[in-house]
């Protein structure tokens, strides 16, 4: 199963998808794209030589558009694209073309904090401050809006001990290291199925 990676940040959800030993034996990161000229994913991706490009809705120089993703992703025969922080919204015309086909990994429980600006610490913080005593991570499919596709799976963790929201972000991004690979894993071995308006995973 080819793969298009999308990213803003640092990588770290992309290199638990490269690192994961089970799931390169059933895909391939063909090309990764970000909203950013360079990122610490970029510097990943150079490691592993994965063609790589910065993506402007408006002309600029050293990026390309969206109407240049498009083609990328036919050429390449692009299965699958994982949002792995990337923080833009996808333009319509690349979602329809991959319906179900689109996923993002949320650092929450969605529907708790999400929505367009709940990302990085804002979720953290949100969740800090709203007393909650479990937090964890969702991967979900991408529609037209931020963090409101059909839910795929989910993990929590205990957090009614952390002195913080930096303590909640690390127990999370632990979880989404493991929960994104899975996910990827079980899409590749078509193992979800549609039941009335709820995903389940197969075993
Ligand atoms: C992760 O917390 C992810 O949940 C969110 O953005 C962050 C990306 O981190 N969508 P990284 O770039 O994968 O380290």
């Amino acid at each position: 199963m080819n793969l298009a990676v999308f990213v803003s940040g640092r990588g770290s959800n992309l290199k638990a998808i490269l690192e994961n030993e089970e799931l390169s034996k059933k895909i391939t990161v063909k090309v990764i794209f970000s909203d950013k000229i360079d990122c610490g994913a970029f510097t990943m991706a150079s490691q592993y030589q994965i063609p790589k490009y910065s993506i402007s809705a408006v002309e600029k120089n050293g990026y390309i558009s969206f109407a240049q993703v498009k083609s990328i992703l036919s050429e390449k025969k692009i299965d699958l694209i994982v949002l792995a922080g990337y923080l833009k919204l996808i333009p319509a015309e690349i979602i329809s073309d991959f319906q179900n086909k689109i996923i993002n990994i949320h650092p929450a429980l969605l529907p708790l904090f999400g929505g367009k600006g709940m990302y990085g610490m804002n979720v953290h913080k949100a969740c800090y401050d709203s007393g909650m005593k479990v937090s964890g991570a969702t991967v979900h499919f991408v529609d037209n809006t931020f963090d409101t596709g059909k839910i795929i799976f989910q993990k929590c963790t205990d957090i009614s001990n952390v002195d913080g929201p930096e303590e909640i972000a690390k127990r999370v991004l632990h979880i989404e290291h493991e929960i994104l690979p899975f996910v990827i894993s079980k899409i590749a071995d078509q193992k979800l199925k549609f039941e009335d308006d709820r995903i389940i995973i197969q075993n």
